[in-house]
C-alpha cells in the first residue's frame, strides 16, 4: 500500500466550524487504521507533535499548528448482536448525526435525542455529548484507542472513560496520549424513550417511533441553534455552570425564574444561556463576534476575527455574568495549543 499523503501549509479554516483563521504547518487525512497509525509512526521518526481534528465543531483553533494535524476519516460502521445486547460499532470519522440519522430511521433506539449535534464520531466522547436528557455515556458500550507512544490498539469500558458533564478522561489524563478510533455503541430494539427535556413530549406523537424523536429533536435544535454553515459558531460556547444548592436557592429568591436544576448531590446546575441573556446580551456585537440573537450559549462569528478576537468576547460576557450573579462561565469548545 502506498504511503498516506502528508499535505503541507493546508488553510483549516473550512475544517473548523466557528471559521477560524488557521494554518496547519502539516495535515494528514487516514482512512484506516493502518494509515493512522503509519502516521503516527512517520511523526515520531520526524518529532512532529500532532494535533487531531475531528469535525472541528468543538475546538478554537490559534493561527498556526506546528507539527502535523491528523484528522482519522475512519468512516466504516456496523452492528453486531452479543447474546441479548445489539451493540453498534462505529469509526472514528464517521459523521455523528448520519449515524444517528441512520440508526433511527432502521427504528433502533439509543441515539436520537442526540441527532443534529455537529462532528465526528470520534469527538464526541472527548467532550461526551449531550442533549434533550441523553448524554454519549448513557448509550456507550466502550471506546477503541490508538496509543500514541506505541501505536498498539486499546480498549476502554465506559466506566474507564471517567465521563461527566462534558467531560471525560479524553479531555484531562489521556488527552494527549491516545487517539480514539471506535467508538461502540449499545442501542435497543426495544423503545428506549427519554422526552422529559423540555417541551420535547409535547413534539412527538404519542407511542412515537426513534425517527420521530431524533425528527422532533432537529425540530427544536433548528429553532434555536443557527446552522454552522450559514452562520459560523461552535454550538454552545459556554458549559453550564454548577453552585451549591445553598448558593442555587440564595439565587432563586432574587431571580424566582430562574431556571435551577439540582444534581441530588449539592450541586445545581443553572442555565448559562439564561443567565447571559438576563444581562441583556443577546446580539450583543464586538468586532467580527456576537452573542447570537435567539440563544445567548452560542457565540458567532461574522467572518474576518480570530481566536483573539473571539476569546475577547468571551471574556467580556464571562464579566458580565461574574459582576451580576458571582457565577463564573467556562468555555466549553477546546482550546487547541499552537
Ligand atoms: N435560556 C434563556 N435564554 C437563552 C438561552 C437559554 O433564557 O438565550 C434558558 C432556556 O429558556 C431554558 C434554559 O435557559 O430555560 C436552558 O436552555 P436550553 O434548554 O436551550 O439548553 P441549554 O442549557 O442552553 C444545553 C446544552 C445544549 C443542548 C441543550 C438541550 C450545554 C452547554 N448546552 O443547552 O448543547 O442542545 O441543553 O439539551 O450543556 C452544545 O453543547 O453545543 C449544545 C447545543
Amino acid at each position: 500500500m502506498s504511503a498516506l499523503a502528508v499535505q503541507r501549509e493546508v488553510d483549516l479554516r473550512g475544517a473548523n466550524t466557528l471559521r477560524l483563521p488557521c494554518v496547519a504547518e502539516r495535515y494528514a487525512a487516514p482512512r484506516t487504521l493502518v494509515q493512522l497509525q503509519q502516521v503516527l509512526d512517520q511523526s515520531r521518526r520526524e518529532g512532529w507533535s500532532a494535533t487531531v481534528l475531528g469535525g472541528g465543531s468543538n475546538v478554537l483553533l490559534p493561527a498556526r499548528l506546528s507539527g502535523i494535524v491528523i484528522r482519522p476519516l475512519l468512516d466504516q460502521w456496523w452492528l453486531q448482536t452479543q447474546g441479548d445486547q445489539l451493540l453498534a460499532h462505529v469509526g472514528a470519522g464517521v459523521n455523528w448525526h448520519r449515524l444517528v440519522m441512520s440508526l433511527a430511521a432502521s427504528g433502533l433506539w439509543g441515539t436520537e435525542n442526540l441527532a443534529l449535534i455537529p462532528g465526528d464520531c470520534g469527538a464526541a466522547p472527548v467532550q461526551n455529548i449531550g442533549a434533550y436528557g441523553v448524554e454519549l455515556a448513557d448509550r456507550l458500550h466502550a471506546v477503541q484507542v490508538l496509543d500514541r507512544a506505541t501505536g498498539e490498539v486499546r480498549w476502554l469500558s465506559r466506566d474507564a472513560c471517567q465521563f461527566g458533564y462534558r467531560d471525560s478522561i479524553f479531555k484531562g489524563a489521556l488527552a494527549e496520549t491516545v487517539i480514539i478510533t471506535r467508538l461502540v455503541l449499545r442501542l435497543s430494539r426495544e423503545p428506549l424513550v427519554t422526552l422529559g427535556y423540555g417541551d420535547l413530549a409535547t413534539r412527538v406523537p404519542e407511542s412515537p417511533s426513534p425517527l420521530e424523536v431524533a425528527k422532533a429533536v432537529c425540530a427544536i435544535r433548528r429553532e434555536k441553534l443557527p446552522d454552522p454553515e450559514e452562520l459560523a459558531n461552535a454550538g454552545s460556547f459556554f458549559k453550564n455552570p454548577f453552585v451549591t444548592d445553598q448558593r442555587a436557592a440564595a439565587l432563586r429568591q432574587r431571580y424566582p425564574d430562574m431556571p435551577c436544576f439540582p444534581q441530588g448531590n449539592g450541586q445545581t446546575k443553572l442555565a448559562a444561556g439564561w443567565l447571559i441573556d438576563q444581562c441583556g446580551l443577546k446580539g450583543f456585537r464586538q468586532g467580527a463576534f456576537a452573542v447570537h440573537e435567539r440563544q445567548a450559549l452560542v457565540l458567532v462569528h461574522f467572518g474576518g476575527g480570530n481566536r483573539k478576537g473571539l476569546l475577547a468576547l468571551a471574556n467580556t460576557v464571562a464579566e458580565r455574568v461574574a459582576e451580576r450573579f458571582a457565577v463564573r462561565l467556562t468555555p466549553e469548545p477546546r482550546l487547541i495549543s499552537a
